[in-house]
């Protein structure tokens, strides 16, 4: 290594403990993961954590509707959390919580020294309220009448009929969409951030324009903000809420609570704080504390985010630390959303890809991440997920390149060498590279990319092209890495294909050419394989295991292989996608949506479509009816049923769910749900099941049981 060891604290945003992934968590994770990969691969130092962003409305509403504490609601979506992060290799160092002693202390602190700068003010603000949850109504919870065109409701921002924007106040016989209430205006004292102070704006005119801090578009972005000169004016920031509230409490205000997008980033140091706290941080070579770390200036902060979320990094963030005398970010890197065969994601329900349905289905989480890290550049542009063009880059570039090389010239080496490495011969790689250029050229109608092409020597070459290929990781240029990879695997099959071992072999007297060959095809392919592993960890431990050797690092591209040095018998090390894979994924009992190709997947098509239609009186025969859940026991015998025990108004019941794969029992208890109370009773090994309850998905893990909104109670019917 050429540098001194770098320190870097790096975050990816903190995803809202109120739902399970989606495929755009994943992404950023993803990236994100493949960058502090490549960064210890240089012998950098990393830390990187996360957390659940846990308090705000959306979760205490949510809690309450099932009926359970939020705390409650936050520990489910937290247990669920490893399955996806292990899943896919995503290795955090620290996954911890917003709602904790750490982020109390920490926000509360971070807030007194802003009060101390004289940079928080109070004032009256009149607001909708609800008489009847007794709680100030954030926006989305409004609707009503538009004031322009008349139409029935509409959110308070925008009409969805005649396009016209407004303000809440102005809707037409406004109601709240928590209890159908009329709201009332009401007033209250809110807290205030001060960003319109000229010693906010100067600092973060400074910081915008520090170079190399933040991608051109997005500081452009964040200044447009800043000098107003945008649709959004730089205001102060009202960072208060009323109680009720899932949130932490303003210190010397009672009944207030800190807004949660104050405490959200927080959030990123409290984690930090615990993964020192539980001695994670030693183990993994910091010996400083906490407090020292975090304000060392040899220690680089980096988020990674998403583009919707640019406003409160690099405007709202550096100011609070700024001005409560600490150390803000180094930089904040932002991408684009992902959609999925050009349709766009939904926050709340994610695309029609389940992340957990892809593992289940048993498809290699590193297939997804050699996708996503080819898809990715720099720029805050949005990828697409298109499925033939995964199978095509998976099968064709991972396996039929990269994993081809290996399993052409391992059973040589074993069958006629003892396993063992013969001589690196010294290959004159200019015309091969000259090949690939033209062919690359024909093929894609410009000049191939790389530099390479008069290198005298094949391993030379490829030692040469390494520089580029970690210049591109470090500018998060991962297609461009990817580009670089895959093209040095074209030139090495390339001199495979030229050679054709398999036809020497043939031959006992070119024993020694056949070994030097199948040699330095393999000392290529362990090239390749440590420019690949940042994004395919686990088929590189699969690699250094095949090829006897200690896990790779960066500075492994300048050595070889020794002569003599013996490798393992060559195991198949990568499948290929098979496309019915994606069917079956995108085939999801209407759990997202099917993807426009491949169109013709009979399977996607049927699923989740409607089947005969029924009257109104068909449906009044159902008597479906809100029940709570008042206990929930595993069954013996029965791995895949809860026995639950129902109150359903009149009385209690029994019902067996086949939903033990989705929900911890002890999780259920007190929540409410919908029953359908007069299916015919059935007798099972167990006993009798006296009613269903209603969930959708489909099936193991993938259940998700209905619920209604607060303020429904057992008994009610649903009609
Ligand atoms: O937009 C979101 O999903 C937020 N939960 C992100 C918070 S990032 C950080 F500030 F905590
Ligand atoms: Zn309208």
């Amino acid at each position: 290594m050429t540098r001194a060891p770098r320190n870097l604290f790096v975050t990816t945003a903190l995803p809202y403990a109120n739902g399970p992934f989606h495929i755009g968590h994943i992404m950023e994770y993803i990236q994100a993961d493949i960058w502090v990969r490549f960064q210890r691969m240089q012998g950098h130092k990393v830390h990187f954590v996360c957390a659940d962003d846990a308090h705000g409305a959306p979760i205490m509403l949510k809690a309450e509707a099932e009926g359970i504490t939020p705390e409650a609601l936050v520990a489910r979506i937290a247990a669920e959390r490893p399955k996806y992060l292990d899943g896919f290799h995503i290795a955090f160092d620290n996954w911890y919580s917003t709602h904790s002693p750490e982020n109390v202390e920490l926000s509360q602190a971070i807030y007194q020294a802003l009060v101390a700068e004289g940079l928080i003010y109070k004032e009256p603000v009149e607001q909708f309220f609800d008489p009847v949850k007794n709680m100030f109504l954030a926006d989305r919870y409004i609707k009503g009448e538009c004031p322009k065109c008349g139409a029935k409701d509409q959110f308070g921002d925008a009409c969805e009929v005649c396009g016209s924007v407004y303000s809440p106040t102005d809707l037409r016989n406004p109601y709240s969409t928590l209890s159908g209430a009329t709201p009332v205006r009401k007033t209250s004292e809110h807290f205030f951030f001060r960003l319109s102070d000229p010693r906010c704006v100067q600092f973060l005119e400074q910081w915008l324009d520090t170079p190399g801090r933040l991608q051109p578009a997005v500081a452009n972005k964040a200044r447009e903000w800043l000098t107003g000169k945008g649709e959004q004016q730089l205001a102060d920031w009202d960072i208060s809420r009323d109680a009720p509230y899932f949130g932490i409490p303003i210190p010397d205000a009672p009944g207030k609570y800190f807004y949660v997008w104050l405490d959200a980033p927080v959030g990123y140091l409290a984690s930090l704080k615990h993964y020192f706290s539980s001695g994670k941080a030693r183990a993994n070579g910091e010996l400083r504390s906490f407090d020292e770390f975090l304000a060392a200036p040899d220690v680089e902060q980096i988020h990674f985010i998403g583009k919707d979320i640019i406003y409160f990094h690099t405007l709202f963030w550096p100011a609070m630390l700024r001005f409560a005398g600490r150390k803000g970010p180094d930089h904040v890197f932002v991408h684009g959303f992902i959609t999925v065969s050009g349709a766009k994601m939904s926050k709340s329900r994610g695309t029609g890809i389940s992340p957990l349905r892809y593992l289940d289905l048993g498809m290699n989480p590193e297939w997804l991440r050699y996708y996503i890290a080819a898809k990715l550049n720099s720029n805050v542009e949005d990828i697409d997920f298109n499925p033939d063009d995964f199978v095509a880059r998976v099968n064709s570039d991972l396996v039929g390149k990269y994993v081809n090389i290996a399993s052409r010239c391992a059973g040589f080496i074993a069958k006629r060498f003892e396993g063992r490495l013969g001589r690196v011969p010294r290959v004159d790689a200019r015309a091969y590279f000259k090949q690939q250029a033209e062919e690359d050229d024909a093929a894609h109608g410009r000049h191939a990319e790389g530099r390479d092409g008069d290198q005298r020597d094949m391993v030379a070459a490829f030692q040469n092209e390494a520089r580029f290929v970690r210049e591109a990781y470090e500018q998060r240029e991962f297609g461009q890495a990817l580009r670089l990879i895959m093209r040095l695997a074209d030139v090495a099959n390339r001199y495979i294909a030229d050679k054709a071992p398999w036809e020497i072999a043939k031959d006992p007297a070119r024993s020694a050419e056949l070994h030097e060959i199948c040699t330095l095809a393999l000392n290529l392919f362990r090239l390749l394989t440590v420019m690949l592993k940042p994004v395919t960890p686990a088929l590189a431990a699969k690699v250094e295991q095949f090829l006897g050797i200690a896990p790779l690092t960066w500075d492994d591209v300048d050595i070889l292989l020794p002569e003599g040095h013996a490798i393992h018998p060559y195991e198949h090390l990568l499948q290929r996608v098979d496309p019915k894979q994606l069917e079956a994924l995108f085939d999801n009992g209407g759990n997202g949506s099917a993807p426009s190709k491949p169109a013709a997947a009979p399977a996607a098509a049927a699923s989740g479509q409607t089947t005969a239609e029924v009257s109104i009186e068909d449906f009044a025969k159902l008597d479906l009816r809100i029940a709570r859940i008042v206990a929930a026991e595993l069954v013996e015998g029965a791995d895949k049923l809860l026995r639950l025990t129902l109150d359903v108004g009149d009385g209690e019941r029994t019902v067996f769910a086949g939903i033990r794969a989705a929900y911890a029992p002890e999780t259920l208890v007190g929540r409410l749900t919908v029953v359908l109370a007069n299916l015919k009773p059935r007798k099972m090994r167990f006993g009798l099941s006296e009613g269903m309850v209603l969930a959708a998905g489909p099936g193991g893990k993938d259940i998700f049981l209905l619920s209604p909104d607060a303020g429904a109670t057992p008994g009610m019917k649903v009609k």
